[in-house]
């Protein structure tokens, strides 16, 4: 008996002491430097084959299969089925192109297949030409696993981090914002679609848009061209009047995706469709509710400091009043978490905020915190890396953070977050939720 106990108490002490180190070596830490752009050697293609393929959530039960092609009469189809090489399921979509001053995109193919059954490996073709690719469909039911990283970009570190987001078992892929850093160079898009094809054609990738899509050009380009014709994410099926801005369910979470850089004021199209948009949630079929959007409400980086605040102060209320659990954002080149907060204070019934947009991209890291770390911050880092967000059932969700240590993946803060509705917050009962969700 005496032994045992002996050994129970040093193992804990050990776990506690390693708990320790884990925080307390942050400081210590060495951070590496940036790491260039990939380089993209020219491959040449038959002008069918499909390039840059890759999937998106395309509501209940349905997926969207995206690519390219240089040929302008490819078809549009994707055949499909359960087993390699045996497709017994064909699916028929739509097809778009851009130009951009003097660049002209390919053929950019989006073809909806489904309905599909959860949890379950297809192969698919697309365009009748080129390899077979296979996916995974999200599981109907907890438990469920999101990656998350933002600010991706296409250098060494993106490399590292995709690397490490494909050594991990996850079901969909979240990116809140800043993509390919193509920065007006077209081709770089392109580049960035054949970089992420090996994860992206595997697993839903949902992205929403940050700062680099925008490309927007004084009376020659509007904003958001390249994105909107590469990155069509399920904005029809929810009922927005713009891919800027959606949602979408996952076993039993609702996500929100939501644009940072269009209008959100209270009489915009945006607001009048998230209110309506909380107002329908089920906190029986889907007890997590998520958002995600570019610039962070929480941040005390001296990167973009405060420009968050217009965004927040039109919309943390609705979100509040919905009771969202999780906030994800990227844009600050670090990470950072939040207790759960709301008015710019520690609030029990308010959502944990992450700021996770350290993807690797070409900018390097946002090095300067505030020196006075506010109440709310629980932990910030400035290094490359990716989160990952277990759900494990509907009251329990497993967060952690894996710095790039070197070409390891190295897991530097982890934490148990609840639902607030398992948290004594009743919010279906609120006030304030009726008043600001039920009003016309
Ligand atoms: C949910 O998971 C947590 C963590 O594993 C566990 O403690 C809790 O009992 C589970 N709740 C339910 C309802 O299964």
């Amino acid at each position: 008996m005496k032994p045992n106990l002996k050994t129970l108490v040093s193992v804990v002490s050990l776990a506690v002491v390693s708990v320790i180190n884990v925080t307390a070596t942050t400081g210590d830490y060495i951070r590496p430097a940036p790491r260039k752009n990939l380089q993209f050697p020219w491959s040449p293609k038959h002008s069918s084959h499909p390039q840059q393929v890759h999937i998106s959530l395309a509501g209940d039960k349905h997926m969207r299969v995206t690519w390219i092609t240089d040929d302008k009469s490819a078809p549009s189809v994707v055949n499909y089925g359960m087993s390699p090489g045996k497709y017994n399921s064909v699916a028929q979509g739509e097809s778009t192109s851009y130009s951009y001053l003097l660049y002209s995109s390919g053929k950019i193919h989006h073809t909806v297949i489904g309905p599909l059954e959860d949890d379950t490996i297809y192969y698919y073709q697309c365009g009748r030409e080129g390899p077979e690719f296979k996916f995974k469909t999200p599981p109907s039911q907890f438990p469920i696993t999101l990656a998350v990283a933002g600010d991706l970009g296409q250098t060494g570190w993106t490399k590292s981090t995709l690397d490490h987001i494909d050594q991990c078992i996850y079901d969909v892929y979240m990116l809140p914002g800043d993509l390919s850093y193509a920065d007006y160079i077209q081709s770089r898009w392109d580049t960035f679609g054949e970089l992420v094809q090996p994860l992206a054609s595997a697993r839903p990738w949902m992205v929403t848009q940050g700062n680099h899509e925008k490309e927007h050009i004084l009376l020659i380009k509007k904003s958001f061209a390249a994105y909107n014709a590469r990155w069509k994410m399920p904005y029809e099926e929810s009922g927005s009047s713009s891919n800027l801005y959606y949602s979408f369910d996952v076993a039993g979470a609702h996500i929100i995706m939501l644009g940072s850089y269009t209008d959100y004021d209270e009489f915009s199209d945006q607001y009048s469709w998230l209110k309506a948009d909380l107002a329908k949630v089920d906190r029986e079929k889907t007890p997590w509710l998520l958002a995600l959007f570019h610039v962070p409400w929480y941040n005390s980086n001296d990167a973009h400091q405060g420009e968050g605040d217009n965004m927040m102060a039109s919309m943390e209320p609705l979100l509040n009043a919905a009771g969202v659990d999780i906030v994800l954002a990227g844009h600050v080149h670090a990470y950072e978490r939040s207790q759960r907060v709301y008015n710019g204070r520690s609030d029990s019934c308010g959502a944990v905020h992450i700021t996770i947009g350290d993807g690797g991209n070409r900018e390097g890291l946002a090095h300067r915190f505030k020196d006075q770390q506010p109440e709310w911050s629980v932990f910030r880092e400035a290094s490359f890396g990716h989160g990952e967000l277990k759900i494990v059932n509907s009251t329990h969700a497993f967060w952690s953070w894996h710095r790039n240590d070197d070409d390891e993946p190295v897991r530097s803060d982890e934490v148990w977050i609840t639902t607030l509705r398992s948290s004594g917050c009743i919010l279906e009962e609120s006030r304030d939720l009726r008043k600001l969700l039920l009003q016309p």
